[in-house]
């Protein structure tokens, strides 16, 4: 049974460090050729496709001028995180996960420059509150665009119950609000022998409209996700 969450939900030992787990599960679940897999062999040749290209990618959800919704913070977020593009480290040993996406106004038009805030459980379930494992920040290019190399969390006991795998995170263009949201993960997400689909269905603060479009898992996810964001107050 999973241990070590306080009365706030989440995940208390920050001393206690990041543990190391056998990556035979993590293999597993990247060599896996099941069903699935194949199936989502034709959004990983659109992604790279598009890559090569260096068109955006296509993402769901499509900018409609409908803004990304909210969601809670959770007590896990811990401010001045360094500004990076890359969480792997010798440390972090999960599912890796190469994150990509825009980030519009509610008119559709791209926001360069605007800020990126993303933090996360990892491998095992836990957040580093001790250090910046897996927290950073980052400011969109030219084209309104970020992308973050990562790793697929799990799922943990928190506050809130079961949480399904999510990355947090905040999202502001300059001088804009803060859009604080959580992004989720399809249901035949194969990562840590975990069940996305039940975790999914199970988890109450999960929104399906932020779900990353995801492709993989050979060599690794690849995962898609744009932002729509106010950029006055309201
Ligand atoms: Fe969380």
């Amino acid at each position: 049974m999973r241990h070590g969450h306080d009365a706030d939900g989440e995940h208390t030992s920050s001393r206690r460090a990041f543990i190391r787990t056998s990556s035979v599960g993590m293999t597993a679940a990247l060599v896996a050729t099941s069903a699935a897999g194949a199936a989502l062999a034709a959004p990983v040749s659109l992604v790279q496709e598009a890559r090569v290209a260096g068109r955006p990618l296509a993402v769901t959800p499509a900018c409609d001028g409908h803004e990304t919704p909210a969601a809670t913070e959770g007590p896990l977020f811990k401010p001045q995180s360094p500004e990076r593009t890359d969480f792997l480290t010798p440390a972090v040993r999960g599912v890796q996960l190469d994150l990509s996406g825009i980030v519009y106004d509610t008119a559709c038009k791209p926001l360069p420059g605007s800020l990126i805030e993303f933090w996360q459980c990892d491998q095992n379930g836990d957040y580093d509150t001790a250090g910046f494992s897996l927290r950073g920040h980052q400011y969109t290019n030219s084209r309104g665009a970020f992308r973050l190399r990562t790793i697929i969390p799990r799922d943990y006991w928190g506050r809130w119950g079961r949480r399904a795998p999510h990355i947090h995170t905040q999202v502001q263009a300059p001088g804009g609000p803060v859009l604080v949201t959580q992004l989720y993960f399809p249901d035949d997400t194969q990562a840590y022998g975990r069940n996305f689909a039940a975790l999914n269905a199970s988890d109450r603060l999960l929104n399906r409209a932020c779900t990353i479009t995801l492709a993989g898992p050979q060599g690794g996810y690849t995962g898609a996700f744009d932002f729509v964001i106010q950029t006055t107050a309201t």
